[in-house]
């Protein structure tokens, strides 16, 4: 046992999770292994030759075969990486994803655009990363943020705790705007973000087992055609926003057609964007609600 170094200990933890088919099994082994030894990644670096205590090894073991079951190595280690953030992570809420951060830049140039203090609503708020990404970003940013499930909204407290953002990041138990209704101080928005659930059921069927099998549906799953929250958005998205203000949403790779009807059916908005990631899929839309 006393022969297990951090440097062993790394390749050995890659090669068993490339032998299981773990997506990123070096980068996934370096963050098991810091959890573990309470390192950061440069520290374990230049630590390759320390031993690690028996206790430790344990913990390491059952994370490694966990991780090896493919489940998401961010739930194993309570914590992941966003907009250069660092932020805690339960299985209450679904893991943030680098596509996100599109949506979040978006929304911090055009809230730089804009003079004075902006309110920002964000919807479907999970573990609060578009909440704190923003207003961390964004010093004249006050942000509702708003979800129905109690577990994510514990994690996006905690998030906000960690980056000290109590002052300026409200949260908000509820379905959608309704908890908006009860709030006096603000009624309209200059932007609302929100990355909601968009999966259909036949994409839900097809998707990987770390995410069906670990992330909860309720934060996947959109109806039959994945379109069914952001329906029920646009029903209200008006009345939320200011003349000029703007409503970003994440969207499927695929559904940059069918949200652009879903928009121009309300009649609400001047300019509608469709923009897509680095993989060219369809990733967000962008509406500017007419300014009159
Ligand atoms: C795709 S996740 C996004 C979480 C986070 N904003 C992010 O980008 O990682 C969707 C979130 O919407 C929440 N949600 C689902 N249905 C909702 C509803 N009707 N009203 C409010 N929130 C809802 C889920 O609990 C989940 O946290």
């Amino acid at each position: 046992m006393a022969s297990w170094t951090i440097q062993k200990l790394l390749d050995w933890t890659t090669e068993y999770l490339t032998s299981k088919g773990v997506d990123a099994p070096r980068l996934s082994a370096e963050l098991l292994l810091c959890h573990t030894v309470e390192l950061t990644r440069i520290e374990l670096y230049t630590q390759f030759d320390r031993q690690v205590a028996k206790r430790q090894l344990d913990q390491l073991h059952d994370l490694v075969k966990r991780a090896g079951l493919h489940e998401p190595v961010a739930y194993l280690t309570g914590r992941t990486e966003f907009y250069s953030l660092e932020l805690e992570i339960t299985s209450d809420c679904l893991i943030p994803r680098p596509e996100t951060e599109l949506l979040v830049q978006r929304a911090i140039e055009f809230l730089r655009t804009r003079a004075g203090v902006q309110f920002v609503c964000d919807l479907c708020t999970g573990s609060g990363c578009i909440a704190v990404a923003i207003a961390k970003n964004h010093p004249d940013s006050r942000v509702i943020a708003t979800d129905i499930s109690a577990g994510a909204l514990d994690v996006a407290a905690q998030n906000v705790e960690k980056h000290q953002l109590k002052e300026r990041i409200e949260l908000l138990q509820g379905d959608l705007f309704e908890p908006l209704v009860r709030q006096l101080d603000v009624d309209q928005f200059d932007l609302i973000a929100c990355n909601p659930p968009y999966v259909s059921a036949a994409e839900y069927e097809r998707l990987d087992n770390n995410v069906k099998d670990y992330e909860p549906k309720s934060a996947l799953y959109a109806g039959t055609d994945g379109l069914d929250v952001y329906r029920r958005i646009m029903e209200k998205a008006d009345q939320f926003l200011k003349p000029g203000a703007a409503l970003m949403l994440e969207i499927g790779y695929a559904q940059g057609p069918a949200v652009r009807e879903l928009l121009e059916e309300t009649g609400a908005f001047a300019k509608i964007k469709i923009e897509k990631d680095l993989h060219d899929n369809d990733r967000i839309t962008i509406a500017t609600k007419v300014s009159h």
